[in-house]
């Protein structure tokens, strides 16, 4: 596919792990994507410079999603370089303490709830005047498989996972009307430096010890989730919104995630 072409994609935490991922594909299919990273300037300017060096065209914007006023600025620096966003993956995330409810106070869940679910609405927010503009325009939001499978002492992570796909099938409804498609993409564990951590906190093993016993024989990489949000902003998916794409192998008999 590369009828991403005249698009301007911004991928959170594009800078590593899925997000890194589904830049690189993004700009393969013709869009120009700005990076948005929280503190590891380096790898950010690395999935550029990979980018550039394919031909693509990218740019690094560092933003901590869950920082409204970092947030602001944010867009409106990609608006003066690249021009109005019509492709949004809210990718960016972090992992929960992972203890039982019994042992988690408010804070916890507010830290999960910014980061996965109110910094992305205020984006969103953001940028639906201008997405409303253009001809096309997609959110992609990225949950995880685990809303669906609510295991212990991930509380704080799954609530703000449920309560984004909630905002995000919402907002498919609200927006149809003009033009914006919404839709998530839901992963099971995949292999980026969250995976290898959960792996090890879950199974006391790497992604490559799990490889074998996972469904096709190994763990979901990037590239995974990268080709359905590519499809999901492509031609082919102009008649998609308010979808729930899960990412893990027809899951979860030994998905861990
Ligand atoms: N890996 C899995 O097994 C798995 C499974 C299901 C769903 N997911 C979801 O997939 C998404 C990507 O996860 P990943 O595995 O690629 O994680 P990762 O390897 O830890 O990479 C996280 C990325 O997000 C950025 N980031 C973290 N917090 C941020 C914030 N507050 N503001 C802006 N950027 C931030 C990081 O940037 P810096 O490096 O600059 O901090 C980095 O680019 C997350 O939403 C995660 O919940 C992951």
């Amino acid at each position: 596919m590369t009828d991403l072409e005249g698009r301007v994609a911004l991928v959170t935490g594009g800078s590593r792990g899925v997000g890194r991922g589904i830049a690189r594909r993004l700009a393969d299919d013709g869009a120009t994507v700005a990076v948005n990273y929280r503190r590891d300037a380096a790898a950010a300017d690395e999935v550029v410079a990979a980018i550039t060096a394919s031909g693509g065209c990218a740019k690094a914007y560092q933003a901590a999603v869950d920082d409204t006023d970092a947030v602001a600025a944010m867009l409106s620096a990609i608006g003066d370089d690249l021009g109005t966003v019509d492709l949004l993956v809210s990718n960016a995330g972090t992992a929960s303490r992972g203890t039982a409810i019994a042992d988690t106070g408010p804070e916890e869940y507010l830290r999960l709830l910014r980061v996965h679910t109110l910094g992305p609405l205020e984006l969103i927010r953001l940028l639906l005047p201008g997405m409303r503009t253009c001809e096309r325009s997609d959110v992609v939001v990225i949950s995880s498989s685990i809303v669906g499978e609510t295991p212990p002492n991930g509380a704080a992570y799954t609530m703000a996972k449920a309560a984004l796909e909630a905002a995000a099938r919402t907002l498919a409804r609200e927006e149809r009307g003009h033009g914006v498609r919404v839709n998530i993409v839901a992963p099971g564990l995949v292999a980026t430096d969250m995976g290898q951590r959960l792996a090890a906190a879950a199974a006391g093993r790497t992604i490559e010890e799990l490889d074998p016993s996972y469904p096709f024989g190994r763990v979901a990489r990037p590239d995974d989730v990268a080709g359905v949000v590519a499809f999901l902003a492509s031609a082919d998916a102009d008649y998609l919104t308010g979808q729930r794409i899960q990412v893990d192998a027809g899951g979860p008999d030994s998905t861990l995630l």
